[in-house]
């Protein structure tokens, strides 16, 4: 069988790029060594880890605000596995629309692992026990990443956890300690905080999601403290050792280490990133070498060291999210026909889904201080709406921060209510490098979450917020 273009991974990178390939007329196969298409993103990541946040913040909506509201309910509780069986129903929902647009696009999908043979030969050891070898003018790597968990975390999927087993417990835990205060620990913690459980963060550095705005991170912080959960920042995890019914987890605090913390919980989950994957995938066979983080080297136009082979999405540089892969497998489908792509990494937008909701995109001021970029900043918080206060979510702010000189919008920074939705109108405008000013004289529906962001921009040119 010879192809114009293999992939190999379903992931958001790796689908999106055979159907782009596939709209430009190249015959395209794809390779998913699991049953169902969609990746990590669809299978064990954005889509369940959406699905359980939705649930949850209802079920938390419905016992905290309700009353409030006028909407008298008795007999409310958490029917856990109803909302599993649930998120698995959306999960594959999504499997059939992905297994539709290969077919709509006709593009040959084979279940099982990919492996370089040689630059244009890949192996497949097919799901059935059978092998088979694919020619192939280009490959297309997009094999997506795992988990990282230290040996001595003593990872045993039942107690201590990742975010794979976290959105399929069999109950709801009455205690959960989670190791890292980024992304993943924080939408998790949340889910499961929402439920009851007793969530604490254990965080090595001085803040959560430490690569985002400070700002962010401490309103985030404060928000979820109300939720319920602890934090214990700057700490080491020097233990972790799962037992039958529950974790012993140790760590020492880093400023201290005559402090250390003893902590007995139902399940551990290690959240302190992921790992490019690249396992059994031949890469030795061609001559590609991995960088110093595990990730495949690319160049400008996301091209390995070997001619026609392409690498895309979490096993390359930049950040790990589902919209990057997926912008990284257009681009290559329209670089392999020739065409002049480009892809502007600094307005990728990055968003928590925790509630209030947390959503970026450009420069943090941190890197803006560092940088010795001229900046100007305006803030507005989310509590000064007549829409945050009709809907009772009053925490979060908005903040601008534009070029003292010229006024373009170099970054904004939402936490809020929608904030995930919201961030879309700042990536537009600052793809049209848009100036604080032009932000601030666009008409904006009133009463809605999108006055905080002209709001900020207001303040930023001059001090000029009206409802301050
Ligand atoms: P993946 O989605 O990891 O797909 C790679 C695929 O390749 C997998 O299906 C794998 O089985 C297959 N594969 C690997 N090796 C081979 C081989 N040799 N042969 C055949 N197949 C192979 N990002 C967001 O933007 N928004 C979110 O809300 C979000 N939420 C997340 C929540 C969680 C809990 C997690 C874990 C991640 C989340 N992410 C989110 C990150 C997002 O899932 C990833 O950035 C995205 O899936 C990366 O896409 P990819 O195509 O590079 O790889
Ligand atoms: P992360 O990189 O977001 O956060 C890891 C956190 O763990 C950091 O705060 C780090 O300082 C901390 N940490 C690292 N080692 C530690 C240790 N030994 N002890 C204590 N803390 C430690 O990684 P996370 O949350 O695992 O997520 C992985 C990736 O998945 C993210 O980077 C993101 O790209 C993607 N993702 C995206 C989502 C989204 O877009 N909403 C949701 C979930 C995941």
């Amino acid at each position: 069988m010879k192809y114009d273009v293999i992939v190999i991974g379903s992931g958001p990178g790796g689908y999106v790029a055979a159907i782009r390939c596939a709209q430009l007329g190249l015959r395209t196969a794809i390779i998913e060594r699991y049953p169902n298409l969609g990746g990590t993103c669809l299978n064990v990541g954005c889509i369940p880890s959406k699905a359980l946040l939705d649930s949850t913040e209802h079920y938390h909506v419905a016992h905290e605000r309700f009353k409030t509201h006028g909407i008298d309910v008795t007999g409310l509780s958490v029917n856990w596995p109803q909302m599993v069986q649930r998120k698995n129903g959306v999960v594959l929902e999504n499997n059939k629309g992905v297994e539709f647009l290969m077919k709509k696009n006709k593009i040959e999908v084979y279940h099982g692992h990919g492996s370089f043979v040689s630059t244009n030969m890949v192996r497949v050891a097919q799901n059935d026990g059978t092998m088979i070898d694919l020619e192939t003018d280009r490959t297309i790597i997009a094999t997506g990443s795992k988990p990282i968990v230290p040996a001595n975390f003593n990872y045993d999927k039942k107690r201590v956890i990742t975010s794979t087993e976290a959105l399929n417990l069999d109950k709801v835990p009455g205690s959960m300690l989670v190791i890292g205060g980024g992304v993943i620990g924080l939408e998790l913690g949340s889910v499961y905080a929402r439920l009851g459980t007793q969530v604490t963060v254990v965080e090595y550095l001085d803040r959560i999601l430490p690569t985002m705005d400070a700002d962010c991170s401490r309103e985030l912080q404060k928000s979820l403290k109300s939720l319920g959960f602890q934090f214990h920042m700057r700490h080491a995890v020097t233990a972790v050792k799962p037992g039958k019914n529950g974790v012993k987890v140790t760590a020492q605090s880093r400023d201290d280490e005559s402090k250390t913390l003893q902590l007995d919980v139902d399940y551990c989950l290690v959240a302190i990133g992921r790992r490019p994957y690249t396992d059994h995938l031949g890469l030795e066979n061609i001559g590609i070498a991995l960088d110093e983080k595990g990730r495949i080297p690319v160049n400008e136009h996301l091209e390995t060291s070997v001619p026609g082979i392409y690498a895309i999405g979490d096993v390359v540089r930049g950040a790990m999210l589902a919209h990057k892969a997926e912008e990284e497998g257009v681009f290559v489908a329209e670089t392999i026909v020739g065409q002049k792509p480009h892809i502007h990494y600094n307005l990728i937008p990055g968003v928590v889904y925790t509630w209030p909701e947390v959503a970026s995109v450009g420069y943090t001021e941190e890197q803006l201080k560092e940088a010795g970029t001229p900046y100007k900043s305006g803030k507005f918080p989310f509590r000064a709406l007549g829409r945050s206060r009709a809907s009772m979510d009053l925490d979060g702010m908005a903040k601008v921060l534009a070029h003292a000189e010229t006024d373009e919008i170099l970054g904004v920074h939402l936490v809020g209510a929608r904030a995930a939705d919201l961030i879309a109108e700042a990536v537009a405008l600052m793809e049209f490098r848009a100036s604080a000013e032009d932000a601030a004289r666009m008409s904006h529906a009133h009463p809605t979450y999108a006055e905080a962001f002209k709001e900020a921009a207001l303040a930023a040119t001059g001090n000029r917020a009206i409802h301050m």
